[in-house]
């Protein structure tokens, strides 16, 4: 798959319909400024594709980038950002709980998480919704440029060790924006949920 042909394709928020539901999806969910929109864009190796923020809640619609005519990247807004109304909050997540939960499209959920702060709650009940459903997931710790070798060793083992309590078979690697460490694995694994 040539990740770099992805194209914006369509948003959907809350107050709009989403798109036709018949072709072949991978989901970037995440908490707010984990760096989804930022992953997104070191995948296609576009830097402007999704739009990023050093503020938490920059993504507020679902987006999807087609990387051809049936397969698509799908941008989700974050969870877990206190700064924002209640009910701004409860339409994200309603939105975001909705697509998750009825999606058919979807092959695969990539969880992406600041390595410095993996697992947190909502992460968790993340992983639960995509569990009920049997979705496969593939789970991110990016920002590891933050972090020296042996802090960014003992995390992924950390998380390895606690995912590996969820009965389906979840994937881990550590990544990062900024120095493209872990690239080839999450073209890997995303290639291989796509598969037609
Ligand atoms: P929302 O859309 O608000 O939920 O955020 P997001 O998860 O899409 O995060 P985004 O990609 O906008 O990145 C948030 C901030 O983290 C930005 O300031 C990015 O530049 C920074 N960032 C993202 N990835 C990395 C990384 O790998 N390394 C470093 N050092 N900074 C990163
Ligand atoms: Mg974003």
């Amino acid at each position: 798959l040539n990740f770099n042909k992805a194209k914006f394709t369509t948003a959907f928020s809350a107050k709009s319909k989403p798109p036709e539901d018949r072709f072949i999806e991978v989901a970037f969910a995440g908490r707010s400024n984990a760096g989804k929109s930022s992953s997104l864009n070191t995948l296609t190796g576009q830097k402007k594709l999704a739009r990023t923020s050093s503020k938490p809640g920059r993504t507020q619609q679902i987006n999807f980038f087609g990387i051809d005519d049936k397969r698509f990247l799908v941008d989700l807004p974050g969870y877990g950002y206190a700064a924002v109304s209640k009910s701004l909050k409860q339409e994200w997540q309603g939105l975001m709980e909705g697509f998750l939960r009825s999606r058919q499209s979807l092959r695969g959920v990539v969880i992406i998480m600041d390595i410095r702060h993996p697992l947190k709650e909502n992460d968790i009940q993340m992983i639960e919704w995509c569990d009920e459903r049997a979705l496969p997931m593939h789970l991110v710790l990016t920002k590891a440029d933050k972090l020296k070798k042996n802090k960014i060793n003992q995390t992924l083992f950390s998380v390895q060790k606690s995912v590996s309590d969820i009965k389906t078979d979840i994937s881990v690697q550590v990544f990062s924006s900024e120095t493209r460490l872990g690239l080839p694995e999450l073209k890997s694994k995303i290639s291989n949920w796509m598969k037609a």
